[in-house]
């Protein structure tokens, strides 16, 4: 039973009933599939069954129709649903098993958060095809239109508060990772926590937490990556700053493919997180990906500007950054301008 019943961007039962209908086309194959079996199988009108038939085409999905057969599936594009994913997680997986898929949302790390508190399973993604109010740090706006890979990742696994800056750091890692392995580019970490290639934004996380005192009850993990957006469509106060997977390889990412390896490799991080084990486990891989160290930076930092050498990140994720006059300045969080 789903506890959040209508959704104000959609209904997660229809969802189900979609999701269903979706998973029975799948393991048909070839085979055509009748409105009536469905109608049974499922419990709902036939009418019901058509609509959702209509939904999926209105998704990219593609149907034969044979009068007096059924429907046999044509064509499934890259969209990030749970019949999708599933079968390309490990068998123990957690995180990915439950999707929230929509069309469009306003952000997927608002809609998770408000989720978190339904308590749905741990795990759990939301993700939509475009955002209209993607959520940047520091309150800024994340452009979000079709073709990228937008998603939060709602943790319900308490963790202490004090390694809470840790989880981006783990999920950029994670993020690399699964670029390399699924994409062939090695991309660079920008402190600390953005993946550059050939020095462009195309990647950013944005960690959303809620603690009771020293403890987080639950954590969403935001990760946009800019995957199959065309060169032209990046507005041009970003243009010269950000860039697209496709436009910088000129190949077209398949999400299914990236994400299943992100989750693999998140949730291995971050269940090692919760035990104890953070980012010093990983700290040397983070060194060796860094876009930063052995750069001049300056940093916006809550203290103020910042202005050295980046030297070194301790096991913590802080930034140590010497400043002309030698002091070491030591900074726990904070954004690089330059
Ligand atoms: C940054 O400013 O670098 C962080 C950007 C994070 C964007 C992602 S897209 C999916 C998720 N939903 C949001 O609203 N934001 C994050």
């Amino acid at each position: 039973m789903t506890q959040v019943a209508d959704w104000e961007t959609g209904n997660l039962d229809a969802e189900g009933t979609r999701d269903r209908i979706l998973s029975t086309f799948l393991a048909a194959g070839e085979a055509f599939v009748s409105g009536g079996s469905l109608s049974e199988q499922l419990q709902i009108s036939r009418t019901a069954v058509w609509k959702h038939i209509r939904s999926l085409e209105q998704m990219g999905f593609q149907f034969e129709s044979v009068h007096g057969t059924g429907y046999r599936l044509q064509r499934i594009p890259d969209l990030v649903l749970e019949p999708l994913l599933g079968p390309h997680l490990r068998p123990t997986a957690k995180l990915g098993r439950r999707i929230h898929w929509f069309p469009s949302l306003d952000s997927t790390n608002a809609v998770a958060m408000k989720l978190a508190l339904q308590e749905v399973a741990h795990g759990s993604l939301v993700t939509a095809a475009e955002q209209t109010g993607g959520r940047g740090r520091r309150g800024r706006t994340w452009f979000s239109p079709q073709g990228g890979l937008w998603l939060s990742i709602i943790l319900q696994r308490p963790f202490p508060l004090r390694i809470a800056p840790e989880l981006t750091l783990l999920a950029s890692v994670a993020v690399k990772r699964a670029l390399d392995l699924e994409v062939g580019v090695a991309a660079k970490i920008k402190w600390p926590n953005d993946l550059l290639l050939e020095g462009k934004k195309i990647c950013g996380i944005l960690a959303e937490i809620r603690a009771d005192g020293e403890q987080v009850e639950h954590a969403v993990v935001g990760i946009g990556i800019n995957t199959n957006i065309p060169a032209e469509s990046f507005p041009h106060d970003i243009k010269e700053r950000a860039s697209s997977l496709q436009a910088l390889t000129g190949r077209t990412v398949s999400h299914i493919a990236l994400l299943s390896r992100l989750m693999t490799e998140f949730e291995t991080l971050f269940d090692q997180l919760v035990l104890g084990h953070g980012f010093a486990t990983i700290s040397d891989e983070w060194r060796q990906a860094s876009h930063t160290l052995g750069t001049k930076v300056q940093v916006q930092t809550p203290a103020g500007l910042v202005t050295g050498l980046a030297e070194q990140i301790d096991d913590h994720g802080a930034l140590y950054v010497r400043r002309d006059n030698g002091e070491v300045t030591i900074i726990q969080s904070g954004e690089i301008l330059f």
